[in-house]
């Protein structure tokens, strides 16, 4: 018997196999390409043969492979004898909440406990006190696996019983990246244009985000409590301040679909009275 098993070896699962085998862990491995293996044979580890001994060699699975259609691909070659019972699946692919759903009928239908996982660190910043993953799931399974997931990462978010919770937060914190990114992109464009110097821009936006981030986590509270009295940042001024974005980029003749949607969204949020709000209540136009 193994501590642990890991399938997929692929950047990211290859370094958890890593991380466990470095602690002296026994680890059986499964990947669908075994020459992916060999180095870690060489430090001890096991390869099962199929999926189905990979699933039983240990009392817990970690999964991380390319994407869901992946896992089920691998998961559908488990054979129909195979003893799972009591046995944990870790999944670490990254996937939406309806795949997380369907991953615990999954596992339930094979009598195995299920935790849903959603990494949000590269490869290189795994393994780190501050590492984030986000892990949902049943509570006591969750305590249970703790020991071994605090060896991958040092700060586990723990999101709850809904097997869906961190495959939602996981998407929802893309959202603000994707978001950002956009928004960093096209104020790139603005810098580009106006012939000054986007790299400067760059760390510039790297010095004022602690403190974004700080603000978001009190517009994340406004929103949590309903209470939307101004305490922060009156919602009249990033009416104003996107109107401006967007006339400033009208102005220097550049493409204006980003500064056009965020102003808008602001401009229907002042015309529903929620001008004199926290700039939070912007929350109110998406409810809608
Ligand atoms: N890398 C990151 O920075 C990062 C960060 C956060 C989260 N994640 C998540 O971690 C997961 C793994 O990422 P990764 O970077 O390790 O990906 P990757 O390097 O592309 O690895 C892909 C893995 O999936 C396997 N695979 C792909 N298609 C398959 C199929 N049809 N059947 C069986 N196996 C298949 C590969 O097997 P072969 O070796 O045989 O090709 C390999 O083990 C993803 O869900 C990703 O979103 C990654």
């Amino acid at each position: 018997m193994s501590d642990v098993t890991v399938v997929g070896l692929g950047a990211m699962g290859t370094t958890i196999a890593r991380l466990f085998i470095n602690q002296g862990l026994r680890v059986t491995l499964w990947n669908r390409s075994r020459d992916k293996a060999e180095t870690f044979i060489k430090q001890g580890a096991k390869v099962a043969a199929t999926i189905t001994d990979a699933l039983e060699a240990s009392p817990v699975t970690i999964m991380c492979v390319f994407d869901y259609a992946a896992a089920t691909t691998i998961l559908q070659q488990l054979h129909s004898s195979a003893s799972l019972k009591q046995r944990t699946l870790i999944q670490m692919t990254t996937g939406s909440p309806e795949d997380a759903r369907k991953s615990l009928a999954w596992a339930s239908a094979h009598e195995m406990n299920y935790l849903d996982a959603a990494i949000q660190a590269a490869p290189s910043q795994m393994g780190q006190e501050n590492t984030p993953v986000l892990l949902s799931g049943d509570e006591k399974v969750f305590l249970e696996t703790k020991p071994l997931l605090k060896l991958l990462a040092g700060n586990i978010i723990y999101l709850g019983g809904k097997i869906d919770a961190a495959a939602t937060v996981d998407a929802a914190t893309l959202s603000y990246v994707y978001g950002a990114m956009t928004g960093f992109t096209h104020g790139a464009r603005m810098v580009e244009v106006a012939g000054l110097d986007v790299a400067q821009f760059g760390k510039i936006v790297n010095e004022i985000s602690p403190s974004f981030g700080e603000f978001f986590q009190h517009e994340g509270n406004v929103i949590q409590s309903g209470d939307f009295t101004i305490s922060e940042s009156p919602l009249r001024i990033s009416v104003i301040a996107t109107e401006r974005i967007l006339q400033s980029s009208a102005d220097a003749n550049i493409n204006t679909e980003i500064p056009a949607f965020i102003a808008d969204l602001f401009k229907r949020a002042d015309a529903a009275g929620l001008g004199d709000k926290e700039a939070a209540a912007l929350i109110e136009v998406i409810r809608d």
